[in-house]
């Protein structure tokens, strides 16, 4: 990780010269050089002609380079903005940004992990991450606070909308697209057994996420209670990636197996059979969290050796123990007027038992499409910013 992180326009190079067949580039506003293989540095042009300006479509011809490329000349111009390379083999010429350059230096090309703030129940406290609806669809900057605030939390919640589902709908897709699934797309549901018994019991229902079965499961989901008479009902949300950092933390042998076992998870019935497998606790390259998946009532039939195995079943008891603790749930009554919002790769949700009458609409929005406007979004804001 580089030290010195200046604004991404901002960033500046100082020399560039050949050591070693690789490009080592200074910066002016300071931090270690970063080296470049020269094919690398060909396959990444920027010039109009080896690069879509529009599509960021590469269109030189990789297979083209020769594998023993070199430079003739290096130069740094536009004060610094870009770095300019003659080849020595055919006398073209490339051109690169300081600023795309420094940006690779930093993550070798990857976006950046998400600023998280992971949280338990003594750490959230009372006040949950809210905004007010109008606020939110009032401007492009409005949504991307609240997103923003989803992607530290792992949720959010919207106050002052109307409750309909149409008002759902319209919050849901000024994110995205509602995701189509077997349950249809925004699910209206309505427990109410009044007609047979008016003290009908809704069971509580243990923290889980959703569509474990999926390959790829729903990235958030939302949710509006739109009319509640009765009593209990709440809702329950745990920090997945909170209880994964404690486990790591006190049990590396379980962390290991939740990290590691895949374990299937299936949908039988309407005519569908899905199936998937997923860890309990999925890492990304860099040892990140990328998604919980768990839900013990949908697990499919697995069997590793006897001592793996019984690894497992010790793991999978530790985790099923924190998410229920109560020092890692929070509890919300969700009422009328108030939706939330929450990142199903992350936060566990579930419902304490209720009695009475409740309707509850709600959507599935893909990950990629929230990531997808989550970038857009700051691009705008950005570009806005600068003028
Ligand atoms: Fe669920």
């Amino acid at each position: 990780m580089l030290h010195a992180d200046p604004a991404l326009n901002a960033a500046r190079l100082l020399g560039a010269r050949l050591v070693d067949d690789e490009v080592e580039l200074s910066w002016a506003h300071g931090g270690p050089a970063a080296r470049f293989a020269p094919f690398w540095l060909r396959d990444h042009c920027h010039s109009r002609d080896s690069l879509n300006p529009d599509t960021l479509q590469r269109q030189v011809d990789t297979f083209r380079i020769p594998t023993d490329i070199t430079p003739a000349k290096l130069e740094i111009v536009d004060a610094g903005q870009a770095l300019e390379i003659v080849w020595r083999h055919d006398g073209s010429q490339s051109r690169l940004p300081a600023a795309f350059l420094w940006q690779v230096a930093a993550n070798e090309g990857r976006p950046a992990a998400p600023h998280r703030r992971l949280w338990d129940r003594a750490s959230m406290g009372e006040r949950f991450p809210t905004m007010a609806h109008a606020d939110i669809v009032a401007s492009d900057a409005g949504l991307l606070r609240w997103l923003t605030l989803v992607e530290e939390f792992g949720f959010a919640l919207a106050t002052g909308i109307p409750a309909t589902l149409e008002a759902t709908r319209q919050l849901a897709t000024r994110i995205a697209y509602v995701r189509k699934t077997i349950f249809g797309d925004m699910w209206d549901f309505t427990a109410n057994l009044a007609f047979k018994d008016t003290a009908y019991t809704s069971a509580a229902i243990g923290p889980h996420t959703d569509g474990t079965y999926s390959l790829d499961s729903p990235g958030f989901q939302m949710f509006h209670c739109l009319q509640f008479d009765g009593t209990g009902g709440e809702s329950t949300l745990v920090d997945g990636f909170k209880v994964a950092e404690q486990i790591r933390k006190v049990d590396p042998e379980a962390f290991a197996a939740l990290t590691q076992v895949k374990v299937p998870a299936q949908y039988l019935g309407d005519g569908v059979h899905l199936r998937a497998e997923h860890p309990i606790i999925e890492l990304d390259e860099r040892g990140d969290y990328r998604q919980i998946a768990y839900n013990n009532y949908d697990r499919a039939a697995f069997r590793l050796p006897t001592e793996r195995m019984r690894v497992f079943y010790r793991a999978l008891g530790l985790f099923n123990e924190l998410i229920n603790d109560p020092s890692y749930e929070i509890t919300m009554r969700l009422a009328p007027g108030t939706a939330l919002l929450f990142d199903n790769w992350r936060t566990l949700h579930g419902r304490r038992a209720y009695q009475g009458f409740r309707r509850l609409c709600g959507a599935y929005l893909n990950k990629e499409d929230v990531d997808s406007k989550l970038r857009v979004l700051r691009a705008e804001v950005r570009s806005a910013a600068a003028g």
